[in-house]
């Protein structure tokens, strides 16, 4: 089955042909990161309108791409939530029109399902069950996941997630946006221990994170006193190790609570090199297997959301009405389970 894919929760337009025989036939990305930057962050309303410029042109390069006409796909699937309602619905709308053009069933994903299903693209795979550390721009979370649709949700952050802490912490350092990367890249300049970060809720007992006190203890650092070149490395390399302490150390918590000797990370902040690294040096240490996805699919794109459609549309799970909806708000754990 060959499914085409199609994401446009938020600030990137991706689109993917996955096939259930060959994988990944070709996948594009078009990102708005440009458009944003003058607003220090996603502006809603100009992000649907360039979804609705984009969708349809990155379709036929993929198409082109994968030596394939729209009448070779099997099935189509989007990100129906959770994510900018406007932005969803162009996705929404350009795949059930298609459905019902073409006559073929359409799923919607839920993104974050993209997410955590994104590290079975890459090669090796993990077999089920594993843990999941979901950290994107939305969302921190921990899920015990027995198999597709089976989510259990461990723990998540009680306020802003790693992502967005990035995020914050960009703009208070000067840097631009998205936040990730460029704190990153400054934080490699740097040493961490030089300025003091707290690493919240490490020792809380549960797997709950809290990110949003460590951006205000940035900004009393921003604050109080004029960082010079060096001194703004060492605070972003702090900052950037006070999240991955935490994050290392909730996983390995979720790891031995579940009892599962296999851990997935996915979304965005997974891209980050310093928590590879520290993931990485536990794994060995402790004997545990850590998958990543490409450091291309980290981010949103279109082929996340290919393959978890061909996983649920090969269950018989398509939308059973051409009416749809799309749900900016959606707890991972309501998708449903998918047997056989
Ligand atoms: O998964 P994603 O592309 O979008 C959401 O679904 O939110 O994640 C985007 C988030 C942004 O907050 C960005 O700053 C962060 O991932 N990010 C990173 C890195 N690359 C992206 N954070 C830390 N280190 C990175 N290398
Ligand atoms: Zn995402």
């Amino acid at each position: 089955m060959r499914v085409l894919g199609i994401e446009t929760s938020c600030d990137e337009t991706g689109i993917a042909v996955y096939d259930g025989h060959r994988g990944l036939l070709a996948h594009a990305l078009y990102s708005q990161v440009a458009l944003h930057a003058d607003y220090g962050g996603v502006v809603p309303e100009l992000a649907s309108r360039d979804h609705v410029r984009r969708v349809l042109p990155l379709i036929r390069q993929v198409l082109d791409q994968a030596g394939l006409a729209l009448t070779d796909i099997d099935g189509i699937a989007y990100t129906e939530g959770p994510g900018l309602a406007g932005a969803l619905l162009v996705g929404a709308s350009i795949a059930h029109g298609l459905g019902v053009a073409l006559d073929r069933p359409v799923v919607g994903i839920h993104h974050l399902e993209g997410h955590l299903l994104s590290p079975l693209l890459a090669t090796p795979a993990p077999d089920f069950p594993f843990v999941a550390l979901l950290v994107s721009g939305g969302h921190t979370q921990l899920m015990n996941v027995a198999g597709v649709g089976r989510y259990e949700l461990l723990g998540e952050t009680v306020d802003d997630a790693a992502g967005e802490a990035f995020d914050k912490t960009a703009q208070l350092l000067g840097l631009g946006y998205p936040g990730g990367p460029a704190v990153a890249q400054l934080a490699a300049r740097g040493t961490p221990g030089r300025q003091h970060l707290p690493r919240p809720m490490i020792a809380s007992g549960n797997l709950d994170f809290s990110f949003s006190g460590l951006k205000t203890a940035v900004l009393t650092r921003v604050r109080g006193q004029v960082l010079d070149a060096a001194a703004r490395a060492d605070l972003a390399a702090e900052f950037e190790s006070a999240v991955v302490d935490v994050l290392v150390a909730k996983s390995r918590a979720a790891l031995r609570m579940t009892q599962r000797d296999r851990l997935v990370v996915a979304g965005g902040v997974g891209a980050n090199r310093r928590l590879r690294a520290a993931l990485d040096a536990a794994a060995a240490r402790e004997g545990f297997a850590v998958f990543y996805p490409d450091p291309a699919l980290c981010t949103d794109n279109g082929a996340m959301i290919a393959f978890a459609g061909a996983q649920r549309l090969r269950a018989g799970l398509a939308a059973t009405a051409p009416a749809f909806t799309v749900r900016p708000r959606w707890d991972l754990e309501s998708v449903g389970q998918v047997t056989g």
